[in-house]
């Protein structure tokens, strides 16, 4: 039986300060290390190295042939101009007319060129970076089988989810868009910049001199609304999770009449959130109008100093024009770089963090040689087992016990004394400290954990059923078995009797929190699973705790028949339940303190004796107040 939990849980709330702002100003997010995870990203992308130096230089080139264009067109315009001008004044040939068609076709051959070279470079990055982000998930899909449980443990399931899906994401949105936008970014700037000088360098130097001003102006007003757009991401957070929390947990919140309190904290919070979205809004918005301000003020500058300049006939009018169109070209890819610079920091950021879960403790390894072919009955051994799930925290001390196959054994103890552990070290789910368990014979450590695995059929405490009809999660026990084992399981688990109550019956879909069916129907779900998977060992760790005393009875005359010829470790609560086991262990505070059957253990008057007197008083007393 497969062990994986595929019940989805609550996803946390998302981080906040992350995505959002538009323009140069998104995400405050800062890699840990840039430099390193930068590294660790070129060696993932080092396998496509030739392709990538490839989409490089077409990207370049294309760059290239799209800065040629103002240039050669100001040529006609001179042309024109010239021709023009001979003509009125009657000297010279007039226009060329042929020298212009050769000139636009040559234009229109290096404008297809370009789109034909920045086509081919799309169609390869877009591989390259599909390519990746497959193989990346495919890592963190690997990895996460391959994680302890400890980690699973500590690490809510939102973050790896978010990794899996919105850090990929962004990976594979920079290397798609913005790697090759930042090539031919900084080809054009300086393809434009060096074209700008060709035509004439005073104006360059007026065209380049507009910068550091856009710059201060764009500093000054980036400084207010950073502050905002920090407020207003961490904000949002907040509302993220206040309502998640309300949400999920809206039970608790009405059973204690939290309404009141919820609201008004959700108002406060709110509130904050509208005051820095819309400051950080409308600062952002400014720098559009600020950046066509500044430059309009360039333009007309240059056209004041290319007027004078053509007048004196130091430059064509030609240049003129085609020197505008470089002004216009220029600013584009200057803000451009910016913003990727930006969002190269959070592709860090989101590349760290997918490496850092790459890089993870793994698993303890499968043994090379597992065992094969054991005869599997069912005999278990634990000895001197001792473990902790923090190692410096000891829970289980020196375990052991030898159990027999068909035997049926039931762990009882007082809350917290470890015997939900015991089950999860035998499934291997952790590994011990010291000491060892033994299946048939054989170290657990010693078979794959498929084969181990394989002999267990479980009914947890908390019941793991996943998004699916109650039908499929019964089937989940065992894939191949046939409409009719399955109907045989549920009516031995009783689901039968409650399941044609339901609206859709079998075909009922769980949901997410699986609130729609009760705590003692997934339980009996769960069950009718183990049932069906039929197991060498049996664990049922508070299978019925929720179901009602009657149908506890019943399925514990269904069990009985289960269990006949197969090991089995129940742990109940309900000492009634278990007086018929073979052997009783009793756990406290990780250790057996006795063990024997029900009358031994009574007759011995000591732990177990008392546990038991205990609550048959109080069902004693129950019964009494009845009457
Ligand atoms: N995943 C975990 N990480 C760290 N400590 C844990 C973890 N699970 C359980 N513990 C601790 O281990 C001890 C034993 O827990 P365990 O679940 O085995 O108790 P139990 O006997 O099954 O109790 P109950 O009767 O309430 O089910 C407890 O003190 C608990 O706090
Ligand atoms: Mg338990």
């Amino acid at each position: 039986m497969s062990q994986d939990n595929p019940k989805t849980r609550r996803q946390p709330p998302r981080r906040g300060g992350r995505g959002g702002g538009p323009g140069m100003m998104a995400g405050a997010e800062k890699p840990k290390n840039f430099k390193a995870t930068m590294r660790k990203l070129v060696k993932e992308l080092s396998q496509y190295k030739v392709r990538i130096i490839i989409v490089f230089i077409f990207a370049a080139l294309s760059a290239f042939f799209m800065i040629l264009g103002p240039k050669i067109l100001g040529n006609i315009t001179t042309e024109l101009f010239e021709g023009l001008m001979n003509k009125i004044r009657g000297t010279g040939e007039g226009i060329n007319f042929d020298s212009i068609k050769q000139t636009i076709l040559f234009l229109l051959g290096l404008y297809v060129c370009s789109a034909l070279l920045a086509y081919i470079q799309g169609w390869i990055m877009s591989g390259v970076s599909a390519k990746v982000t497959y193989r990346l998930r495919e890592q963190i899909s690997m990895k996460i089988n391959n994680l302890p449980l400890k980690y699973f443990d500590k690490t809510p399931q939102g973050e790896v989810l978010s990794r899996v899906t919105n850090d990929v994401d962004t990976i594979s949105r920079t290397l798609n868009q913005s790697l090759t936008q930042m090539i031919t970014s900084v080809t054009t700037v300086i393809g434009v910049i060096v074209m700008m000088f060709t035509i004439s360098w005073q104006m360059t130097l007026v065209a380049l001199l507009i910068l550091p001003l856009s710059a201060v102006l764009i500093a000054l007003v980036v400084k207010q609304s950073q502050k905002y757009f920090k407020k207003q991401q961490d904000y949002l957070g907040h509302v993220n999770g206040h309502v998640e929390e309300m949400y999920g947990g809206h039970v608790v919140v009405k059973a204690f009449n939290g309404e009141e309190d919820s609201i008004k904290k959700f108002n406060e919070i709110n509130n904050v959130l509208y005051d820095s979205a819309w400051k950080s809004q409308f600062l952002s918005g400014m720098m559009m109008p600020i950046m066509k301000f500044v430059g309009n003020i360039g333009y007309v500058l240059i056209s004041i100093l290319g007027g004078w300049f053509a007048v004196k006939r130091i430059i064509t009018v030609g240049d003129i024009q085609a020197f505008i169109q470089y002004v216009r070209q220029f600013t584009q890819p200057v803000a451009q770089i910016a913003n990727i610079m930006n969002i190269f920091q959070q592709t860090a950021a989101a590349a760290e963090r997918v490496f850092e879960f790459l890089e993870e403790d793994e698993e303890i390894a499968e043994t090379p040689n597992p065992v094969k072919n054991v005869e599997h009955n069912g005999n278990v051994e634990f000895k001197h087992v001792q473990f902790g799930y923090d190692p410096d925290k000891i829970i289980i001390k020196d375990f052991s016990c030898k159990v027999n196959k068909g035997h049926n054994i039931a762990i009882v103890g007082p809350t917290g004394a470890g015997k939900t552990t015991m089950v999860k070290l035998l499934m291997r789910f952790y590994d011990v400290n010291s000491g060892e368990i033994l299946l048939d014979g054989h170290n657990i450590k010693d078979y794959s954990r498929y084969d181990l695995r394989e002999n267990f059929g479980m009914v947890l405490q908390d019941t793991w059923l996943y998004n699916g009809t109650i039908w499929d999660n019964i089937k989940y026990g065992r894939l191949d078995a046939t409409d009719e084992e399955v109907l045989a399981a549920a009516k031995a688990a009783h689901v039968d009797t409650f399941v044609h109550m339901l609206p859709d019956g079998y075909n009922l879909m769980l949901n997410e929190e699986t609130t729609n069916v009760s705590q003692g129907q997934k339980q009996l779900i769960t069950i009718a699973r183990a049932i069906l998977a039929d197991p060498k060992v049996l664990i049922l760790d508070e299978a019925t705790s929720s179901v009602d005393t009657r149908t506890e009875v019943q399925i514990q005359k269904a069990m009985n028949n289960l269990m006949k010829n197969r090991t089995s470790f129940v742990i109940a609560h309900r000492l009634s339940t278990i007086r018929d086991a073979d052997l009783i262990l009793v756990m406290n505070e990780g250790d057996i303190v006795e063990q024997g059957n029900h009358e031994e253990l009574i007759e011995r008057d000591g732990f177990y004796a008392e546990l038991y007197k205990s609550q048959f008083e109080e069902d004693f007393v129950e019964t009494e107040e009845l009457i």
